[in-house]
């Protein structure tokens, strides 16, 4: 496994890989990986000749006063998650490789983005599509890999690649579960135990809300409310939001007759968690 932090580095062996006639899988990460992006990795090795994980926790998607200071990181054993699941290549820029100066160009999502996370961190996903066009270029992949966990970045990413005709495929990966449903993320770590017990309700609700729907209901705003009530009463963490929204468009929708996604944030003392179920107008599950 080759380990790379400069640009010029990853284009030599990208070119040497392209001349080879490889296929390329890009798993994009911030690092201290767990078995979510474990997944991401095996489905790419599964479909590529080579893959590519880049480990960069990016300072332009963090807005003030979250946690780009202490997002938790640990490169020795990411390097050594890598290495045992078969990646080709990691890739492990600074934020001066990645930004060296001021960017003259900016990216601005417009859609998709002012719903679920884009509303309560706004500028974010600038900062996630700004990366990955960056990412993209470096890495040249024919497949990126991508977790569900976080829809809306799919669902981002997805108009990105139209919208700029980037020539790569969108692999949308499921949601990796803890035994009791909690959606695993490098965030986890800062539960208390008490939050921990507490936390996979958030999944349980979300589960609920779409039993509502397989069993005839259709508003919107029924669903919500009732989805809402069983999570107050089983958690004492603070909703930021309960959505139900089409997908993959984001759009306002007033009963279920389309794929859709029945999302929640929560914010707990030191940490906010996010997790979705996507599923279809008869509640049947596409993405849980
Ligand atoms: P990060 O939070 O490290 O996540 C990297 C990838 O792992 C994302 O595609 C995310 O959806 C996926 N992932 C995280 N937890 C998962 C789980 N439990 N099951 C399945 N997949 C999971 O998302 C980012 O980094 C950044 O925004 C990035 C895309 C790297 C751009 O900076």
């Amino acid at each position: 496994m080759k380990v790379l932090r400069e640009i010029d580095q990853v284009n030599t062996l990208i070119s040497e890989w392209k001349k080879n006639g490889y296929t390329i899988g890009f798993v994009p990460t911030m690092g201290y990986l767990h078995e979510g992006h474990i997944r991401l990795i095996e489905e790419a090795k599964k479909e590529n000749d080579k893959v590519i994980l880049s480990i960069f926790v990016n300072p332009l998607q963090f807005g003030e006063g979250e946690d780009l200071d202490t997002y938790p990181r640990d490169e020795d054993r990411d390097r050594n998650a890598a290495e045992e699941n078969g990646v080709d290549l990691v890739f492990l820029p600074t934020p001066g490789t990645m930004y060296p100066q001021p960017l003259s160009v900016l990216m601005t999502v417009t859609s998709r983005t002012n719903v679920l996370c884009g509303k309560s961190r706004p500028g974010h996903f600038d900062g996630v599509v700004t990366v990955l066009t960056k990412l993209f270029n470096i890495t040249r992949p024919d497949n990126v890999y991508f977790g569900m966990k976080d829809a809306q970045q799919v669902a981002v990413v997805d108009a990105l690649i139209k919208d700029y005709n980037i020539p790569v495929h969108l692999i949308p990966v499921p949601t990796v579960r803890e035994q009791d449903g909690l959606a695993k993320s490098s965030r986890n770590v800062r539960l208390s135990d008490e939050e921990r017990k507490e936390a996979p309700a958030i999944q349980e609700s979300l589960q609920y809300g779409r039993k509502l729907v397989k069993e005839g209901q259709k508003s919107k705003e029924l669903i919500i409310e009732a989805t809402e009530k069983f999570l107050e009463q089983k958690t004492r963490g603070k909703i930021d939001y309960i959505e139900l929204l089409s997908y993959p468009e984001l759009e306002s929708i007033e009963n279920i007759d389309r794929p859709v996604i029945l999302a929640a944030a929560v914010f707990y003392d030191h940490v906010r968690l996010i997790d979705n179920v996507v599923f279809n107008h008869d509640g049947h599950v596409i993405y849980g």
